[in-house]
């Protein structure tokens, strides 16, 4: 009998493989690069982001046990198969899969179980009553924040100090959000009309990149955020600079740019604390000068991206809230320049 495969089967064989090779290949190299760059739940800095990471090593080693059991079963099976001039011995195949099959699942699945509920209860125990809280109230597509009993804001960064849990509320202005910080806490979700709350911890310095968990529509992956963990009294001086008025202009340009702001459209939807530009739509301004972005993670924050920026937003974050600007294109670098100086 001819036991060669039909040559028309191979080459369909063939061209499949061909097709599914870069794929394949595409896939493994997409997640090498994302891992690059993204920050890993598997680098925890902090209490909340260890426990996860712990129980995902547990659950992982579980899992390679579990295939590698399976294998070695496959192989077994495939070499004491039976065959002609191969005797059989035949065991105790019900002791096997009741053991095998259904005791040793249900060990590993209490155990999980019971890691998870610890875990679980862990992450819930939240920061003793007295410490600071922020409040971040998540927009489309930018995060607002304050902290309690301060009457400043910020916007797409907050600080929290080194070695102490923090209390985080959260309250979405618009849709669902998720406020995510991979390497120090665990997803908690903003809904619309409920107050939430999570808390974060870092055990070293640091600045570590939260973003958006919820698709939340067209600007989503453009809702990113960063937690800066620093000293005890580095953190106070964040908070008394948000309570603080905004540094006054030092140059002319500067002056003429802040009078640009504060009688154009600027001051409509932002403000930028003592001065007349007290807009609650778009983030406070007050800082923007030493934001790590523009846009929340869309661009780099220097003085061509600023300018784009103002001039036309769209362009670099299509569809978020900020119509382009009738800006004078000679009032524009004062503008920059008057932005920039507010660090
Ligand atoms: Cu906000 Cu996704």
């Amino acid at each position: 009998m001819d036991t060669s495969e039909d040559p028309g089967t191979r080459s369909r064989w063939q061209r499949w493989r061909r097709r599914l090779l870069p794929v394949v290949l595409g896939g493994v190299l997409a997640s090498v690069g994302c891992s690059g760059t993204a920050p890993s739940v598997l680098d925890p800095a902090g209490a909340g982001a260890s426990r996860i990471a712990g129980l995902w090593w547990v659950l992982f080693w579980i899992s390679m046990a579990v295939f590698v059991e399976v294998v070695l079963l496959l192989v077994w099976a495939l070499v004491f198969r039976r065959r002609p001039g191969v005797r059989v011995r035949h065991g105790q195949p019900l002791r096997f899969v009741a053991i095998a099959g259904a005791g040793v699942p249900l060990v590993i699945l209490v155990t999980v179980y019971s890691l998870g509920l610890r875990d679980l209860a862990a992450l819930g125990d939240g920061p003793a009553p007295g410490g600071p809280v922020i409040e971040v109230t998540g927009h489309k597509w930018w995060w607002e924040v304050r902290v309690a009993g301060v009457a400043g804001a910020t916007a797409n960064e907050l600080h929290i100090p080194v070695g102490e849990k923090v209390r985080i509320r959260l309250r979405s202005a618009d849709v669902l959000h998720s406020f995510w910080v991979p390497q120090l806490m665990s997803k908690t979700d903003l809904i619309p009309g409920e107050d939430r709350e999570t808390w974060l911890h870092a055990d070293r310095a640091g600045s570590y990149r939260g973003q958006c968990a919820e698709y939340c529509g067209t600007q989503h992956a453009h809702m990113t955020f960063l937690v800066v963990a620093e000293p005890r009294s580095d953190f106070d001086a964040w908070v008394t600079r948000l309570g603080s008025p905004a540094p006054q202009p030092r140059t002319d340009a500067q002056r003429r740019g802040q009078q640009a702001f504060v009688q154009g459209t600027c001051a409509g939807c932002h403000a930028i604390r003592g001065t007349s530009a007290n807009g609650r739509v778009g983030p406070d301004l007050s800082d923007v000068g030493s934001r790590w972005s523009i846009g929340a993670g869309a661009v780099p924050n220097d003085g061509g991206h600023l300018g784009g920026w103002i001039a036309n937003s769209q362009t670099v974050k299509p569809g978020n809230y900020m119509p382009p600007q009738p800006v004078d294109a000679d009032r524009l670098p004062d503008l920059v320049a008057y932005l920039q100086s507010l660090t």
